[in-house]
């Protein structure tokens, strides 16, 4: 059974991986500093705004309510481990996302690239294998436990808060 509040975190991790992606793809044809211009400047602006977005609201959602249900029903287990990988990406995903938002006006210097590349592959390895597990566990266990009016609501909390 598909649920709403699955499809919407779905969507949300698609576009993360997307951006993830591109990110490293960057990050491996480029060893020095790139140039700066129009095109990576939007990129790197939309990226920081993914980032953020993820980190802040989409995380905020999963852990202030979301987990709430499962913690509610005894499944402490994979609250306590997708909680704690949060907590190894948030400070890492803002890092990059400010690195790419200030280097989308001023530019890469081959100090702030070094930083960039080094954060970067970091962070695409610790969120894809995040997103992957979320979507082979999380989304089933949200079908198994959670009754379709808190899905609802769940929805619905999502839309107003993240988007
Ligand atoms: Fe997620
Ligand atoms: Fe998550």
């Amino acid at each position: 059974m598909n649920t709403q509040t699955g499809a919407l975190l779905h969507q949300a991790h698609m576009t993360t991986i997307e951006a993830l992606q591109s990110l490293d793809e960057l990050l491996g044809s480029n060893k020095k500093a790139p140039a700066m211009d129009d095109l990576l400047g939007r990129k790197l602006k939309q990226l920081s705004g993914i980032l953020r977005s993820e980190v802040e609201s989409h995380f905020a959602f999963e852990e202030n309510h979301l987990f709430k249900v499962f913690i509610n029903q005894g499944e402490t287990g994979i609250v306590t481990m997708l909680t704690h990988e949060h907590q190894s990406i948030l400070p890492l995903a803002l890092q990059v996302a400010d690195l790419a938002l200030a280097a989308s006006s001023a530019g890469f210097t081959d100090a702030s690239w070094g930083e960039f590349k080094d954060a970067g592959a970091e962070l695409v390895e610790r969120e894809i294998f995040h997103i992957q597990k979320e979507e082979m566990g999380l989304l089933a266990a949200i079908s198994a436990m959670v009754d379709p009016e808190i899905d609802e609501e769940l929805a619905d909390i999502y839309r107003r808060e993240v988007g």
